[in-house]
């Protein structure tokens, strides 16, 4: 049976807060799901080169090429992505940029049902810390309505920073411990944080889901 609804997580952590979240989504469409971790793949960044233009099919031979294929043919994705340096993951953006072969002269994303969630270390109430969560969110949703998908919504979801597990995290100059948390916080203090555990973030994730499957079904009526 064909995947109805793909799955991508640009985290590259394994069993990452962004991968549990991605498929508490994709289980809550109760339609025909895939889950692809990007990082399990060898992928490289569009090269600009236009070799798509007359077959809709890049010419870069990695493994973009199956993702590529998988995307085309399902109806709806949930695309789950962090923030490094505040802004988009460059996994989950050379996604974006890779299936822009899609796009040429007869817009194969077009109407495509999609959501996103972002991952953040930094809650978005800290004064002075760039927005990652909204930039993120902005980036994913302005490639959506530039290919013309249809945007049912997206989440944030608060993750750990690296710091919290490489074994410096009270003592490192350079520590987001206390640089997202105040002077007073510590490793030990803030703990890891699991998406699970979030019961309003479970439950919106699986609203997204939700809105995922009544989207494609809507399309699905439209298309029969
Ligand atoms: C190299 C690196 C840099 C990061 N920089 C930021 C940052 O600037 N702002 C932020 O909110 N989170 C930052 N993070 C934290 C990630 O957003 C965080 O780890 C996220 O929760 C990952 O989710 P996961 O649990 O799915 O792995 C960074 C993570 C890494 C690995």
């Amino acid at each position: 049976m064909s995947v109805e609804v793909l799955g991508i997580s640009g985290s590259p952590i394994p069993k990452s807060n962004t991968d549990r979240a991605v498929q508490c989504v994709l289980e809550a469409t109760g339609l025909t799901t895939a889950f692809v971790k990007l990082s399990d793949l060898r992928m490289e960044p569009c090269r600009g080169c236009l070799g798509c233009k007359d077959t809709n099919q890049c010419v870069v031979q990695d493994d973009a090429q199956t993702l590529a294929e998988q995307f085309r043919a399902a109806k709806g994705f949930v695309l789950g992505a962090y923030t490094p340096y505040s802004s988009l993951d460059a996994r989950s953006k050379m996604f974006m940029e890779r299936m822009y072969c899609l796009r040429h002269q007869v817009g194969l994303n077009k109407g495509k049902v999609g959501a996103a969630i972002i991952t953040t270390a930094c809650p978005p109430e800290v004064a002075g810390m760039p927005p990652a969560s909204q930039t993120a969110t902005a980036q994913i949703g302005i490639w959506m309505m530039e290919e013309g998908m249809v945007n049912v919504g997206s989440m944030v979801i608060l993750g750990n920073a690296p710091c919290i597990r490489c074994g410096y995290g009270d003592q490192c100059e350079f520590s987001g411990v206390k640089m997202l948390h105040g002077p007073d916080a510590t490793v030990a203090s803030l703990g890891v944080r699991r998406f699970e555990d979030g019961e309003p973030l479970v439950n919106g994730a699986r609203e997204l889901g939700v809105k995922i499957r009544a989207a494609v079904l809507a399309v699905n009526a439209v298309g029969a």
